[in-house]
């Protein structure tokens, strides 16, 4: 089919692709010229697992194209995508500047039958803003073209986004019209071929899934981390606590690991974003405020920990950090619980070495140089000199280190581990100190 994604970020980028490999004729509009240069010659804007070959490949073939002009784009596509960004506003409701201005551009074009698909995470009734937008462009034009707005939310992870998208466990289809959903089959038929991942439903109910399924993420995370916070004061283990109820089926062991707070592009926007829907409509989402300060505070319990082992004599001190992007496998930095960390400690006096696999670069760019901040090539460069060690992000090459290096190179042997990765007694052993989170033992040693 002709495929038509506006924006190459996350979500427009790795859908274009994986369109693309399953043999469909894909063409990316961006507005920005640097980055639509850059993806031609194959230089990917974003670390993302597997996804270079993909666009490299699928470019080579002629399956994908990128551009920034939108005219031909429209032309080409059957079917067309808005993905471009929806960041939030002041008050943290979701900017819908971009994708109504994608609408326009679309309406301004238009001569022929399309189906144009909200892939962006969007508040409930944008289907309807985008639908109005575009309806008024060709009123402008003096023109009548048939057209249908689809709510398709993407529900893929960063660092398993290319996975996600080609094996997705669920694809929402959010709409009334029966030509759009047969379009929209039609498309995703290659995804579907073992069993029918489709489901269904009505274009509001679409929009409110993608928010509800972040949000519910958000809670068991948000949850856990008050299970650990109890379990530090009453002297018991979360990950004991952790296994324990997650062999509940009903509950189950995915999204209950308790750590430095959830960061990225998507739960904390989309709580706030939700909420303010939720306000706008009357309704005050206690529960979500809640989610969202549980969150809050818990990015700087690392720092508390810190503080309070060092009698809150952090100046001068050398914390080294292992992990700095919000999560394993990406270098996003988006709200990454290691900014929150990194701008307590200098805040406080300390300098901060760093290590993270691949979001040096990124934490570069948002820091620039400064004097109390060195990024390390190396996981134990970054221990040279430094007082403490502080894990933020679970990179699988942290989860097995070599703790008598670790005691041999601090200056003071401990650990303050945000995403509990190991065991304290194996730590205590090698002779360090440690403090996970919601770990009994964490709370006692002070
Ligand atoms: C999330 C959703 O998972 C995805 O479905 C949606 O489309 C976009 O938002 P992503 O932001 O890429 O994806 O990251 P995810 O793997 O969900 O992790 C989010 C954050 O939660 C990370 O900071 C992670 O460290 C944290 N987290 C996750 C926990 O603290 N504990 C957990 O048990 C799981």
């Amino acid at each position: 089919m002709k495929v038509t994604i506006f924006g190459t970020g996350y979500v427009g980028l790795v859908t274009g692709a994986c369109l693309a490999e399953m043999g469909n004729h894909v063409v990316c509009v961006d507005i920005d010229a640097g980055k639509v240069e850059r993806l031609k010659q194959g230089d990917i804007p974003i670390y993302e697992p597997g996804l270079e070959p993909l666009v490299k490949g699928n470019f080579a073939e002629g399956r994908l194209a990128f551009t920034t002009d939108a005219t031909p784009a429209i032309v080409h596509g059957d079917i067309i995508f808005i993905a471009v960004g929806t960041p939030p506003d002041e008050d943290g409701s979701a900017d819908l500047q971009y994708v109504l201005a994608v609408a326009r551009t679309i309406g301004r074009q238009l001569d022929r039958y399309a189906v144009v698909v909200n892939k962006s995470t969007v508040p409930v009734g944008t289907a309807d803003r985008v639908r109005q937008a575009i309806a008024e462009e060709l009123t402008a034009r003096g023109v009548t073209v048939d057209y249908d707005v689809v709510s398709n939310p993407e529900f893929l992870k960063e660092g398993d986004a290319v996975e996600d998208c080609l094996r997705p466990d669920r694809i929402v289809i959010g709409s009334d019209s029966p030509r759009a959903i047969a379009a929209m089959r039609k498309l995703y038929a290659p995804f579907n071929r073992n069993h029918d991942r489709t489901v269904l439903m009505d274009v509001r109910s679409a929009e409110l899934t993608k928010y509800a399924a972040n949000a519910m993420l958000a809670t068991k995370i948000s949850f856990m981390n008050e299970i650990a916070n109890i379990a530090e004061r009453v002297g018991a283990d979360v990950e004991l606590v952790r296994q324990g109820i997650g062999s509940d089926p009903r509950i189950g062991y995915h999204f209950i690991y308790p750590g430095a707070g959830y960061g990225g592009s998507c739960f904390p926007k989309d709580v706030q974003a939700l909420e303010r829907t939720a306000h706008a409509h009357g309704y005050e989402a206690r529960l979500l405020g809640a989610v969202e300060q549980v969150n809050h505070e818990q990015k700087a319990k690392l720092f508390e920990l810190i503080q309070r082992h060092f009698g809150g004599q952090l100046a001068g001190k050398t914390i080294a950090l292992w992990g700095l992007a919000f999560k394993p496998n990406t270098d996003d930095m988006r709200e990454a619980s290691s900014r929150r960390l990194m701008e307590m400690l200098w805040a406080a006096g300390a300098r901060v070495r760093a290590f993270d696999p691949e979001a040096a670069e990124e934490t570069r760019r948002i820091y620039g140089d400064r004097g109390d901040l060195v990024l390390c090539e190396h996981p134990y460069d970054a221990l040279d000199g430094a007082d403490a060690l502080a894990i933020v992000t679970e990179w699988k090459a942290f989860r097995s280190p070599d703790f008598a290096r670790i005691r041999g190179t601090l200056a003071t042997p401990v650990i303050f581990d945000g995403r509990n990765l190991y065991d304290p007694a194996a730590v205590e052993e090698a002779g360090l100190a440690y403090y996970g989170i919601g770990r009994g033992r964490s709370l006692a040693r002070s």
